[in-house]
């Protein structure tokens, strides 16, 4: 089971560790998860290895031969750990919330951050004296230790000058303030842009639950698509008193004026605003594959397994609503008002009990979902 929020942060509730350390300070909590050392089918070199090599794992690989930095990015094979000698070295993998059922557990425990700013769960294993060096993240982080010990050095320095020429990002004047060792269970919590650098002290593995805060200008760019496919502007280009130029190849004043002033019906509001977010925050990662169920049950034995089993989600699915708006892996879903609340439900938990109470439009839309691997009865 996973401990409670307070067990978490270390006696802090939720609310307090919002208003007092999330975005401004670092928060090191002894034994966050007592007895931690690890999730199912990732406590040792040998399931890390067995991941870092399937085709779907996003990792890297970043070791240190004779002093300096090398990254190369997986899936990996075997024989590429066996070259590496005697020098530290550490193998990053994310999205492991996508691989093991695990792994997506112990990142929903940390659901007293909403999910629209939930990323991923990244876990790094290394050798005695691996790390990705000294750098700054832009996101917010909980570095929860699994096997082994790290020692973590960190500082809240202005000077956020990197080393020219590496291919990761190295600071070039690290000046840490203050350091400790995690123990397996320990968690520090550091907020965007603190410098920070952790060496395995002996092999470890740290498992990191990242968050996403998106740069503007990302966020535009993604909303302009969004746009791009609902907008509808009406009429078309015309000219009935075009006057003779004396450039033709100049783009007159009017037809400047004109386009203008038709861009100009391009309209948004917070409804369109609230779509995009829905979609965009539910919109699978590039690597992400449903599996379809090979037999399907039928709409009848599939509504008879939930009332009597439940359902869950699938782990890369990603269910989020905004009032009595719904998003679903990418998409709009509309849901009649007597279900809002079993799919708010479904959406914050991640399952449905037994007996759960479905009207039949959401029953054929959930037994569609199960039919695109988006989830499946318990
Ligand atoms: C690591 O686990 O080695 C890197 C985590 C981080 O510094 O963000
Ligand atoms: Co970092």
């Amino acid at each position: 089971m996973h401990p409670a929020p307070s067990t978490l942060l270390g006696g802090l509730t939720p609310r307090q560790f919002l208003a007092e350390y999330w975005q401004k300070k670092p928060l090191l909590v002894r034994q966050a998860i007592p007895g931690f050392s690890g999730v199912g089918g990732l406590q040792s070199l040998q399931d890390m290895l067995t991941l870092v090599c399937t085709e779907e794992a996003e990792s890297r690989l970043v070791s240190r031969a004779k002093g300096g930095w090398q990254v190369d990015s997986g899936p990996f094979k075997p024989r590429d750990f066996k070259r590496l000698g005697d020098y530290p070295w550490t193998v990053l993998l994310q999205g492991v919330n996508l691989l093991l059922r695990d792994g997506d557990r112990l990142m929903r425990g940390f659901d007293f951050i909403p999910q629209a700013r939930l990323d991923d769960l990244m876990v790094s294993y290394a050798v005695d004296g691996g790390g990705v060096g000294p750098h700054f993240d832009n996101y917010d982080v909980f570095l929860l230790q699994g096997i082994g010990q790290r020692r973590w050095r960190i500082g809240a320095q202005r000077d956020q000058a990197l080393i020219a020429g590496l291919p990761l990002k190295i600071l070039a004047d690290f000046r840490p303030s203050r350091e400790w060792l995690l123990n397996p269970g320990d968690m520090l919590y550091l907020p965007p842009q603190w410098a920070h650098d952790g060496g395995a002290v002996g092999e470890c593995m740290t498992f990191s639950i990242g968050f996403r805060a998106p740069p503007a200008q990302e966020l535009a760019e993604q909303f302009l698509m969004h746009l791009q496919d609902r907008v509808t502007l009406p009429g078309r280009y015309c000219d009935p008193d075009l006057q003779y130029q004396q450039h033709s190849a100049e783009i007159s004043a009017a037809m400047i004026a004109q386009v203008e002033e038709m861009l100009d019906k391009i309209r948004w509001d917070r409804a369109t605003v609230r779509d995009f977010l829905g979609c965009a925050l539910t919109e699978p990662k590039a690597q992400v594959i449903y599996s379809m169920p090979s037999r399907p049950l039928s709409r009848k034995r599939f509504a008879e397994r939930c009332a009597r089993h439940g359902l869950r989600l699938d782990i890369k699915t990603q269910l989020l609503f905004a009032g009595t708006h719904f998003y679903i892996n990418g998409e709009t879903c509309s849901v009649g008002a007597a279900d809002h609340k079993t799919l708010r439900q479904l959406a914050d938990q991640r399952e449905l009990a037994s007996g759960a109470r479905l009207s039949d439009a959401a029953l054929d839309m959930m037994h569609v979902w199960y039919c695109d691997g988006f989830l499946a009865p318990l």
